[in-house]
């Protein structure tokens, strides 16, 4: 299943990669129906901080404010063997091993794009991370809902921001992670209304709870966390990012996750929960629940890849040449690539009809 996921990982970059050429052809079709997770919420509710924990690395950048202004295309792709490292679409070229060199080019990339002011840009940053210690996810982080422009703002940013967000989210392949701080009331939350517009039935949506550990005193998230308040149709899960004075701190992603355990372990109210809290337990889920998307998917994304593989066929044959010039060599290795997609479905639906899962 592994094997699908990050076919699909591939599908993905082929497909952006090919965004400046043809927009006849049926890839943006077939982006389009690829899963994907996107984190939503009001800004400084913890999305990043989410993010970066379930990744296992520091590499967003974070803090208070409208820090996040354009939308971050994020993918992960396991590696067994080999130094982690890190590639931006718009920097082909560059292996980055220092993840605070990610982070500055990821803000540095946003300034090229918004100028260094408060504005948000719609245009995405696309980023792979290859790393032995993630699971194969494609992850976006989206700029936070606000209710009002800030000095430097346009007055529209209110309803800008919302219109990007639902952009990805409304996607019927989106999974929605709707981030919502513990220690602002859940009925106010921004994540939980928009989630619910877009995906009325929770199908999609994951609640997670950040700022457990900040909230007042005499006062528990349990009720949620239990499933008695608030009900989505996944259970919430809770979780316990770095503080602002932890980043400052730099206290690392491992220490971060062992207290995050710690904390849930030993809190009498949250301990019977604790199994099923946190950035790692959320990673899991996660992972889980996309390759069980992907499976229900098979069928139609197969029917999309032949589908593609026909219109590529007969673009190339239009361009004589292909391997020649670089649009056609783009549009060979992308065809290769939903050949082997094919392969691998039919080989994977071969082995659920001899009985076995591989
Ligand atoms: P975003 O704007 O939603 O992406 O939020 P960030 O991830 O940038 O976090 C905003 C601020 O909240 C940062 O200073 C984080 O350190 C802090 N923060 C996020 N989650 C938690 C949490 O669970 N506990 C504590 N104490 N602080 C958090
Ligand atoms: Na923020
Ligand atoms: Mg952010």
């Amino acid at each position: 299943m592994e094997n699908l996921i990050s076919l699909v990982n591939k599908i993905q970059r082929a497909c952006t990669a090919l965004g400046d050429h043809g927009d006849e052809s049926a890839l943006p079709t077939l982006w389009d129906s690829l899963p994907a997770i996107a984190v939503v919420g009001g800004q400084s509710s913890g999305k990043s901080s989410v993010l970066e924990s379930i990744v296992g690395k520091d590499f967003l950048p974070r803090g208070a404010g409208i820090v996040t202004r354009r939308p971050l295309v994020l993918q992960l792709h396991r590696i067994h063997e080999g130094k982690e490292y890190a590639e931006f679409m718009h920097l082909p070229k560059k292996r980055f091993t220092d993840f605070a060199a990610v982070r500055q080019e990821i803000s540095d990339e946003t300034d090229r794009e918004t100028g260094r002011s408060k504005q948000i840009s719609s245009v995405p940053i696309h980023l792979s991370i290859y790393s032995p210690n993630v699971v194969n996810l494609t992850l976006i982080d989206l700029p936070g809902l606000t209710k009002v422009a800030i000095e430097g703002q346009s007055e529209t940013i209110v309803q800008d921001i919302e219109n990007m967000v639902r952009s990805y989210i409304e996607k019927p392949n989106c999974i929605i992670l709707a981030i919502s701080p513990a220690n602002q009331d859940l009925a106010t939350s921004d994540a939980i209304k928009i989630a619910r517009e877009v995906d009325p039935k929770g199908d999609r949506t994951f609640g997670v709870l950040t700022k457990i550990d900040l909230m007042d005193q005499g006062t528990d998230a349990v009720d949620i966390l239990e499933g008695k308040a608030y009900k989505l149709q996944f259970p919430w899960i809770g979780v316990v990012n770095r503080s602002q004075a932890d980043i400052n701190k730099s206290v690392d992603m491992i220490a971060a996750r062992r207290r995050e355990r710690e904390y849930f372990q030993n809190s009498p109210e949250y301990s019977h929960l604790a199994r099923r809290m946190g950035s790692e337990h959320l990673g899991k889920v996660l992972s889980k629940h996309l390759e069980t998307v992907i499976k229900s998917r098979i069928p139609g994304l197969q029917s999309l890849i032949n589908k593609t593989i026909l219109e590529l066929e007969t673009e190339l044959s239009r361009l004589g040449k292909p391997i020649a010039t670089d649009a056609g060599g783009k549009l060979y290795t992308t065809m290769e690539i939903c050949r082997a997609f094919d392969q691998n479905f039919k080989e994977h639906l071969d082995g659920v009809r001899a009985g076995g899962e591989k």
